[in-house]
């Protein structure tokens, strides 16, 4: 039975918990504020875009699609008329993909008592979820997600599977009682919308033009004005429900942007391995950039023998929250400092190998178990000592 396990994080955006791999989907801190923190402000779309009438977008580990989410809400406020976008968005969890037009990123106030009990339900054995109902932050309510944005995820999925794309398995998870307080009414409004207007045209479509207008007229005025009005024709969505390395064989597509968010590379190193970085080189383009949340120093030394430029990523208050990976330099705002870069060279530095891309998890972790005890390399801990 599938495991849906979700929890309220501390900007009152959905988190969710993986109990199969103990590991969290999203940060306490908060779901929708780490995207921005961590994958939209790095890159300064707004000047990045600014040339450019193409961009192709590569979301590796789409979850519930934050960082597409938080990527199209700042692409809404810009003028993309003439330009093409294209988001591919890869999770190997098709109900995820499926249900993520539909989760709460503004847990409505109302419903946040009731969510916050099923925190401990939900998330009791994981610490770093236990942490927020002790976190004394002040609730980061900067970030809000335009309702347009899940819109344009749910015309995408229709375009995709059809109006009634979601599997029983999703349709039964936003029926649980419990999990009520996690999903957006609005966004469930529209869909159910959309959804009885079809059923309508369906049964009455050689019988009366009249409903088909109806149709047309609702979600004209509803919709399709602003979706001109926003050139919102011109994004395209592409829903991969599969193993990135398989849709990194396939894909003949062009990258300028890629979101790297996995699980971390101790639960999930086959998306961290320098082979897997050196694939990721081959399909971005001279003027691309990688972020990701990761800054350990064999996924920084992976992407750096494949040779991407890497720097650090920084929040507002000039902590290192991420990496950020280019072929061109200029791109790099933050270098490494020394001894990150020296760190890149001992025992901690080497990095995870997945030779043709097919190994599982459990044999990438032992082989570099392997290679680290066989290593003469001088290990992280002298490193550090010596360079004080
Ligand atoms: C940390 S979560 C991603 C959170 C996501 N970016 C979001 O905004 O919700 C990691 C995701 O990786 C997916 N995943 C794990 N291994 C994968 C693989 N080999 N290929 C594609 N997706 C994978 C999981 O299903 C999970 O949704």
């Amino acid at each position: 039975m599938y495991k849906f396990l979700p929890y309220m994080t501390n900007d009152y955006s959905t988190g969710l918990y993986n109990e199969g791999v103990n590991d969290i989907y999203h940060s306490a801190f908060g779901a929708l504020t780490e995207a921005y923190e961590k994958f939209i402000n790095p890159l300064n779309i707004k000047t990045y875009m600014k040339d450019k009438m193409r961009l192709n977008v590569l979301d590796i580990c789409y979850g519930i699609g934050y960082n597409t989410k938080a990527l199209l809400n700042e692409i809404l406020t810009l003028d993309i008329s003439g330009k093409e976008i294209n988001i591919d968005c890869v999770d190997n969890d098709k109900v995820l993909i499926e249900l993520s037009p539909f989760i709460s990123s503004r847990i409505n106030l109302l419903k946040r008592i009731k969510a916050k009990k099923y925190l401990r339900k939900n998330v009791e054995s994981y610490d770093e979820a236990k942490k927020i109902v002790n976190l004394k932050t002040g609730i980061n309510k900067t970030y809000k997600i335009h309702d347009l944005v899940n819109q344009i995820l749910i015309k995408n999925l229709i375009n995709e599977y059809g109006h009634d794309f979601l599997s029983e398995e999703s349709k039964k998870i936003m029926a649980e009682n419990e999990n009520q307080a996690f999903f957006d009414l609005s966004t469930l409004k529209f869909y159910k919308f959309l959804l009885n207007f079809e059923v309508i045209l369906h049964l009455k479509q050689n019988k009366s033009a009249f409903v088909h207008n109806i149709y047309y007229k609702n979600i004209s005025k509803r919709i399709i004005d602003v979706f001109k009005k926003k050139h919102l024709d011109n994004i395209s969505i592409n829903f991969c429900p599969k193993d990135i390395r398989e849709h990194l064989k396939e894909t003949d597509k062009e990258y300028d942007i890629v979101f790297l968010d996995g699980f971390t590379p101790s639960k999930c190193p086959c998306i961290w391995s320098e082979e897997f970085f050196n694939k990721l080189y081959s399909l971005m383009s001279a003027d691309s950039i990688l972020v990701t949340y990761n800054s350990s120093a064999p996924v920084r030394n992976a992407m750096q023998k494949a040779g991407f430029y890497i720097g650090n990523t920084l929040n507002n208050k000039n902590d290192i929250i991420g990496t950020v990976a280019a072929k061109n330099e200029t791109y790099i705002k933050h270098e490494l400092t020394e001894k990150q870069i020296g760190l890149l060279n001992t025992k901690s530095g080497i990095p995870y190998r997945d030779e043709n891309l097919l190994l599982d998890n459990d044999t990438i972790l032992l082989n570099r178990k392997n290679e680290f005890d066989s290593s003469n390399l001088i290990s992280a801990s002298q490193y550090l000592k010596k360079n004080k």
